[in-house]
């Protein structure tokens, strides 16, 4: 890719940052890494199983642990990030020491709640839609932190939003 410029995306569990990811990629002709899978790949263990064996704050230790070292080891111009990964302050000025522009994938609760619902992924944390919900309105002070929002609009595909940051954030297309 001839554009230096490199992206994490951010946003709720649920929004498509990962479809989003591979779509961009793809229009971008470059890399991407979802970290979640980073995480998988390092600690040969799947997210939900190190969440319900060490709980949150020694996963949330794990992930930054595991996000400094693919920023370090790594040049990958495009990143997505877990839902909690950008809430967490250490993890937003690691991103930042590394030139990353972060983006917000941002919908609206309902959409994230499907998505949820009927993903494959299990997710410890949105075990249903009350605990989902507190986190959805906990976090939006962190996403709001993001270089550039993006609203997820009904009917929008993954494809639409990759096409959309392609255009506006790396002026390609
Ligand atoms: C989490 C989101 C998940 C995964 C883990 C914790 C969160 O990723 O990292 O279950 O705290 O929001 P997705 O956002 O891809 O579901």
């Amino acid at each position: 890719m001839e554009n230096e410029k490199r992206i994490v995306l951010t946003g709720f569990m649920g929004v498509g940052k990962s479809s989003v990811a591979r779509h961009l990629a793809y229009l971008l002709r470059c890399e991407q890494v979802d970290l979640d899978d980073y995480i998988v790949e390092q600690e040969k263990q799947e997210i939900a199983c190190i969440l319900k064996t060490v709980g949150e704050a020694q996963f949330r230790r794990i992930e930054t642990e595991n996000l400094r070292k693919l920023l370090q080891a790594n040049n990958v111009p495009i990143l997505s990030l877990g839902g909690g990964t950008w809430t967490i302050a250490e993890n937003r000025r690691i991103i930042k020491k590394h030139d990353f522009t972060s983006v917000w994938l941002e919908s609206n609760f309902e959409h994230c709640w499907q998505n949820i619902k009927f993903s494959k992924k299990e997710r410890p944390l949105a075990k249903n839609k009350l605990q989902a919900r507190c986190l959805f309105d906990e976090r939006e002070k962190f996403y709001c932190l993001a270089d550039w929002h993006f609203i997820i609009k009904p009917g929008f595909t993954s494809f639409d939003t990759a096409k959309l940051i392609a255009e506006e954030v790396f002026c390609k297309i």
